[in-house]
C-alpha cells in the first residue's frame, strides 16, 4: 500500500481525488462490445454494479442516478471519500447505490455478486499485494457472465512519462506536504522544459506541461498528486495484464474503445506486416501498442470459461440502439454516396439508402438513440418507393454492417448502446434537468449528462442549469440571476436546446 505523507493516515484522505465521471467505465459500454462479440451479458437496467476505489462517487452516482432500478454498490478504503459521498447520495435522495469503508485487502465476503465491476484509476496505483487482492475480488463477485472493467498504465508509453514522474519526484524529496510535493513537481517541469534544450528529452516535458497546463487536469494538484506523482505507479505491458488476470481465472474480452483494438486505422503495408508478425489477438494488440507507444488501457475482462466471438459480426448490432449526430456532407460522384461526418472528423462513406436515410434520421433523433429493428420498420413503412436490391445480403444487414463499421471508426461517428436512458428532447414549459447534474454545476463547470459523458458549460449554462428543477417558467428563468437577465428571450432559448442537446434535461 501507499506510505501515507506525513500526518496522515491515508494519502486520499489527505487529498480526495477529483470527483468525476467516466464514459468508458458505464456498464452499457461493456454490455454493448459484448452483445458485438457473441455474449448474452446481464440488461444494464436491472443490473448488479460493484465500483472498487470509487472515492467519492463522482463516477457512480451518475450511473445510479440513470439507471434507477439497477444496484450499484462503492467500495474504497479513504474515510473522507466515502462520507463525502454518502453526503451526496443522502442529498440527491438516490435509493439503489451504498457506498463502503473497504480496503482491497480485507473487503469482506458480504458484498454479493455483480453483473459488472469497475476499477478505473485503482490496478497500476496500488501495491503488488493490492493488486493481486484486486483481481481476486474481481474473479470472485463477478457473475458467470459478468464483465469487469479496469484501467492501468501501459508501457510503453509510460518509459517516457515515467522519466517525467521521476524528474518530479526527485525535486519534491524533501517535501513534507502533498501541496509542496505538487508546488515542487510544476516547478521541475517549467525548469526542464526552459533549461532541458541539448536533447530530444525537453520536448517531452514541454509537452507535459502543455499537458498538465491544459484543461481539467492542470488545474487540480489532485490528479498530479495521484496520477503522476503517487508513490506506487506500477505501469504494465498489455500483454503482462492479460498473463496477471489469466491467472485468476479472467480472460480478456476487449478493449473500450473498439478502434483501439481493429488493426484498420493503421496504413494497408503496416497492416499486413502486423498479420504477419502476431500469432495471436493478444500480440496483435501488444505490436500496436508499439506501434502508438500507448500509455493507458481501459480493459474489458470476462471469466475464462466464457467464449466470446473472436470476429466482429454485424449480426448482433440489430440488438443495440444506435446513436448518431454525425452530419451528411455530399460526396462526389453524382450524389448518390453520402459521406457522414462526426466532429472528431471520422467518416463514414456510403451509397446505400437506408443507410443515409437512416443516418439523417438519427441525427435529427439526437441525443435520443433509436433501436435498430424499430429504425429499421420505420425506414421499410416508410421507402417503399426505394428499390430493394435483386440479390446481395439484406438491406438491414447492410446498415448493420455499417454501423459497426462506423463505431470502429470512432464512437462519436455512430454510438452503439444497450439501453435508452430516460432523458427529453423538447425543452418543456418547466424544465427539468438531471439532478446529479445540477448538484455538480454547482461546484464546477463539466458535467455528466445522461449518457455518463461529459459537458463543458458556459457560465450562463451553468447557472440555468443549477435552477432547472421543474419549477421555473422561463419567464422566472430570464430573471434569476444578472447574468440570465442580461440574455435576449432567443438567447435564454438557444442554452435551453443546448442544454436539451446535450441530453441534461429529463422532463
Ligand atoms: C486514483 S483514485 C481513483 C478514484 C476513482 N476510481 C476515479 O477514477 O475517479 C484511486 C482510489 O482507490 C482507492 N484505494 C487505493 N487503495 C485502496 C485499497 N487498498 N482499498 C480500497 N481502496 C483503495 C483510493 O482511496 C482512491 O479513491
Amino acid at each position: 500500500m501507499t506510505t501515507p505523507l506525513s500526518g496522515a493516515t491515508n494519502p486520499y484522505d489527505e487529498t480526495p481525488y477529483p470527483d468525476l465521471s467516466y464514459v468508458h467505465t458505464h456498464p452499457d459500454r461493456a454490455a454493448t462490445l459484448a452483445t458485438l462479440l457473441g455474449l448474452e451479458p446481464a440488461p444494464v437496467v436491472n443490473a448488479r454494479v460493484l465500483e472498487i476505489g470509487c472515492a467519492a462517487g463522482g463516477n457512480l452516482l451518475p450511473l445510479a442516478y440513470a439507471l434507477p432500478r439497477a444496484d450499484f454498490i462503492g467500495i474504497d478504503y479513504s474515510a473522507r471519500q466515502i462520507e463525502e459521498g454518502r453526503q451526496r447520495i443522502a442529498y440527491l435522495g438516490l435509493r439503489n447505490v451504498q457506498l463502503l469503508r473497504r480496503d482491497l485487502l480485507e473487503p469482506g465476503d458480504d458484498l454479493g455478486t455483480f453483473d459488472y465491476v469497475i476499477a478505473h484509476g485503482v490496478y497500476s496505483w496500488v501495491a503488488a499485494p493490492v493488486r493481486e487482492a484486486l483481481m481476486a475480488l474481481i474473479k470472485r463477485v463477478l457473475r458467470p457472465q459478468g464483465i469487469a472493467y479496469v484501467s492501468y498504465n501501459t508501457y510503453p508509453g509510460w518509459h517516457i512519462t515515467g522519466m517525467v514522474r521521476a524528474a518530479m519526484l526527485y525535486h519534491g524529496r524533501h517535501a513534507t506536504t502533498p501541496q509542496e510535493k505538487a508546488t515542487a513537481a510544476r516547478a521541475m517541469l517549467d525548469f526542464m522544459a526552459e533549461h532541458a534544450t541539448e536533447g530530444a528529452h525537453g520536448g517531452i516535458f514541454r509537452s507535459y506541461r502543455d499537458f498538465l497546463g491544459d484543461g481539467l487536469k492542470g488545474s487540480s494538484d489532485a490528479f498530479l498528486l495521484h496520477d503522476e506523482l503517487e508513490e506506487t505507479n506500477d505501469p504494465v505491458y498489455f500483454h503482462q495484464f492479460v498473463a496477471h488476470a489469466g491467472t485468476h481465472g479472467l480472460q480478456y474480452l476487449v478493449e473500450v474503445e473498439l478502434r483501439e483494438v481493429l488493426p484498420h486505422l493503421f496504413r494497408a503495408e503496416t497492416q499486413q506486416r502486423l498479420q504477419e508478425v502476431a500469432r495471436d489477438a493478444i500480440e496483435l494488440e501488444q505490436y500496436m501498442d508499439f506501434l502508438r507507444n500507448r500509455m493507458f488501457r481501459q480493459t474489458l475482462l470476462v471469466h475464462d470459461t466464457v467464449v466470446p466471438a473472436r470476429r466482429l459480426d454485424p449480426s448482433p448490432v440489430a440488438n443495440c440502439f444506435v446513436r448518431s449526430q454525425a452530419k451528411p456532407v455530399r460526396a462526389e460522384s453524382g450524389g448518390s454516396t453520402i459521406q457522414f461526418k462526426s466532429s472528431d472528423g471520422a467518416t463514414l462513406t456510403t451509397d446505400h439508402p437506408m443507410t443515409i436515410a437512416l443516418m439523417e434520421r438519427l441525427g435529427a433523433l439526437w441525443p435520443r438513440a433509436a433501436g435498430f429493428r424499430a429504425l429499421v420498420a420505420e425506414w421499410q413503412r416508410q421507402a417503399q418507393s426505394v428499390p430493394s436490391q435483386p440479390e446481395g445480403p439484406p438491406d438491414a444487414l447492410i446498415f448493420a454492417a455499417n454501423l459497426l463499421r462506423a463505431f470502429g471508426y470512432s464512437s462519436q461517428l455512430v454510438s452503439l448502446h444497450s439501453h435508452q436512458p430516460a432523458l427529453v428532447r423538447e425543452v418543456s414549459a418547466r424544465p427539468v434537468a438531471s439532478p446529479v447534474a445540477r448538484w455538480e454545476a454547482r461546484g464546477r463547470t463539466v458535467v455528466t449528462n445522461l449518457w455518463h459523458e461529459r459537458v463543458a458549460l458556459q457560465p450562463v449554462q451553468r447557472d440555468l442549469l443549477a435552477r432547472l428543477d421543474g419549477r421555473h417558467t422561463r419567464a422566472d428563468l430570464a430573471k434569476a440571476t444578472p447574468e440570465l437577465a442580461a440574455l435576449s428571450p432567443e438567447a435564454l432559448e438557444t442554452h435551453l436546446h443546448r442544454l436539451a442537446h446535450a441530453a441534461l434535461l429529463i422532463g
